[in-house]
């Protein structure tokens, strides 16, 4: 990355922590103020409103009109984030303990809520025209709804023996491609992008999500817990249907060593070597390189809808966001 694109993200990411820090200083719970700025004083890649300024920057020269909106989905964002790792029962998360651990369950589940209630009115505070804001709310409605549906899909699907790729794929469109979709078709839409340059960049950010959230789970495998600051292994307990594993089940059919993912998959109380001999096993039979190579085409997909957009820096760092988002460190 150019050292100029990496000073721009650096003073945008300065700009959305400074008012995502006021946003979340609301009201008079003590407790409660603590829980909501758990997640975001906590820091995180800040990739969502990134997106959503570089687009509304790249169709229209309106990042700065963006910043509001941008924030809303990193709110909501970490309102998800809060609720998944109660759902998933992860103990830690950008290398501090999960809310539902540094404060307790309840508490995790009500900063979650206020979170999601203090985006809307970010949101609302969007400065567009009333039938613009009314599409964006319409956009990031549907979005948080079918995000909702991505995590139901996601916790059913551990307790399946068998998930297609087509299945997973829809589970990951829904749970975390769509947040991108809505900060990239929200920033051309505040950008005042033709309606073929929303449609696009909509496109864009969902192939760019499917890939990330693909890397992500091979991340969430082979990843250095401080780096990835999630813990690791942690899928397999779960029994998470990952590209991976729904790779692996397929494979492994009728395979003497299909019991050494058995025994881990799904286990909550699986030891420390028997994960170890799992994932041993999927690098193995090339489960990995598999979900890896996926990712990679995803992201070259991603880029190939650029084209819709004038050169301008903007649109090289779009470019850059998807190597970083599909190829981030082991
Ligand atoms: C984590 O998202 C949840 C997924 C959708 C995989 P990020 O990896 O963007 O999390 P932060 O915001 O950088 O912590
Ligand atoms: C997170 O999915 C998706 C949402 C929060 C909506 P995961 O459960 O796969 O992400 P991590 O690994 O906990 O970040
Ligand atoms: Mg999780
Ligand atoms: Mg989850």
């Amino acid at each position: 990355m150019l050292m100029d694109h990496q000073q721009r993200t650096k003073d945008i990411i300065t700009e959305v922590d400074r008012s995502l820090l006021k946003y979340v200083e609301r009201g008079r719970h003590e407790k409660l103020i603590k829980a909501m700025r758990h997640y975001p004083e906590a820091g995180g890649k800040r990739m969502r409103p990134i997106m959503a300024i570089l687009v509304a920057e790249a169709v229209g020269k309106r990042g700065k009109e963006a910043l509001p909106f941008g924030c809303s989905l990193e709110l909501i964002h970490n309102f998800t984030l809060v609720h998944d790792d109660v759902i998933d029962k992860d103990p830690v998360r950008r290398g501090r303990p999960a809310v539902h651990m540094a404060y307790d369950e309840p508490t995790a589940i009500i900063a979650g809520d206020a979170l999601f209630a203090i985006a809307y009115d970010v949101l609302a505070s969007t400065e567009v025209d009333g039938e613009r804001l009314r599409r964006l709310m319409r956009t990031v409605s549907n979005t948080v709804f079918l995000v909702a549906e991505g995590q139901q899909i996601d916790v059913d699907n551990e307790d399946r023996p068998a998930v297609s790729r087509e299945e997973y794929l829809d589970m990951v469109e829904k749970k975390t491609a769509v947040l991108f979709s809505c900060a990239a078709e929200g920033g051309a839409i505040i950008g005042g992008g033709t309606e073929g340059q929303i449609a696009d960049m909509k496109e864009y950010a969902r192939l760019l999500g499917i890939g990330f959230q693909i890397w992500d789970d091979v991340l969430g495998i082979k990843g250095n817990i401080e780096k990835v600051g999630k813990p690791v292994g942690s899928d397999i307990r779960n029994g998470k249907r990952t590209l991976i594993v729904v790779d692996a089940l397929e494979r492994l059919k009728g395979d003497d060593r299909e019991h050494v993912l058995a025994e881990a998959l799904g286990n909550s109380s699986a030891t420390e070597d028997q994960v170890k001999a799992a994932i041993q096993l999927l690098e193995d039979i090339g489960s990995i390189e598999h979900a890896r190579q996926f990712a990679l085409d995803y992201a070259a997909r991603a880029k190939q809808l650029l084209s819709c957009l004038e050169g301008s820096e903007e649109k090289d760092m779009l470019m850059e966001l998807v190597d970083y988002a599909v190829g981030r460190e082991l």
